[in-house]
């Protein structure tokens, strides 16, 4: 037998001021999406915005339900409203904010498991990883350079094989 390490490297930029203009415009996006959120029950808004190979953006924001589970998060609405709308275009990176109308979040939003593992399988589908950008309202924004970083032991379309 013999044991193994999973480990990565992240960039934590200081404030989003910080971030090269084009994922700085990118973060704006995810940020005016989520200022849209539909959030009556929990408050928390989270916007995506997904820039894609051809350089369209995608936004999405979470969209919450009366019957919660039947509520959707920012990425997966912004990454299946890619998917629809450019179908086989490879998804270069997503930028995501989160903010909510009772607490200050001053730290970096991650994706739920349920989306990572959504953005899991477009990410399979490309030969380039999607860089992951994450921020709260105010603060840090972390740069993950693939979604698999989030999500050791994806399981994939490869496990059907
Ligand atoms: N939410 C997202 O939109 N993205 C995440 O990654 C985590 C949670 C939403 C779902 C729900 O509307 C609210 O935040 C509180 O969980």
């Amino acid at each position: 037998m013999h044991r193994k390490k999973v480990s990565f490297e992240y960039t934590v930029y200081n404030g989003m001021e910080e971030l090269p203009a084009a994922d700085l415009e990118l973060m704006k996006a995810a940020i005016a999406a989520r200022d849209q959120a539909y959030a009556p029950y929990s408050g928390f808004r989270v916007g995506a915005a997904v820039l894609l190979e051809n350089q369209q953006v995608v936004i999405g924001n979470n969209q919450e339900n009366a019957s919660y589970p039947s509520g959707l998060c920012a990425e997966r609405v912004a990454v299946y409203q890619a998917g629809a709308r450019f179908p086989g275009v490879a998804l270069r990176a997503i930028a995501i904010s989160a903010a909510s109308d009772r607490i200050s979040v001053d730290t970096p939003a991650a994706p739920c498991g349920n989306c990572r593992q959504a953005i899991a399988e477009y990410e399979q589908r490309q030969v380039v990883g999607i860089r992951m950008l994450l921020m709260g309202a105010t603060g840090p924004v972390y740069e993950c350079s693939s979604l698999s970083d989030l999500l050791p032991f994806t399981f994939g379309r490869a496990n059907l094989q």
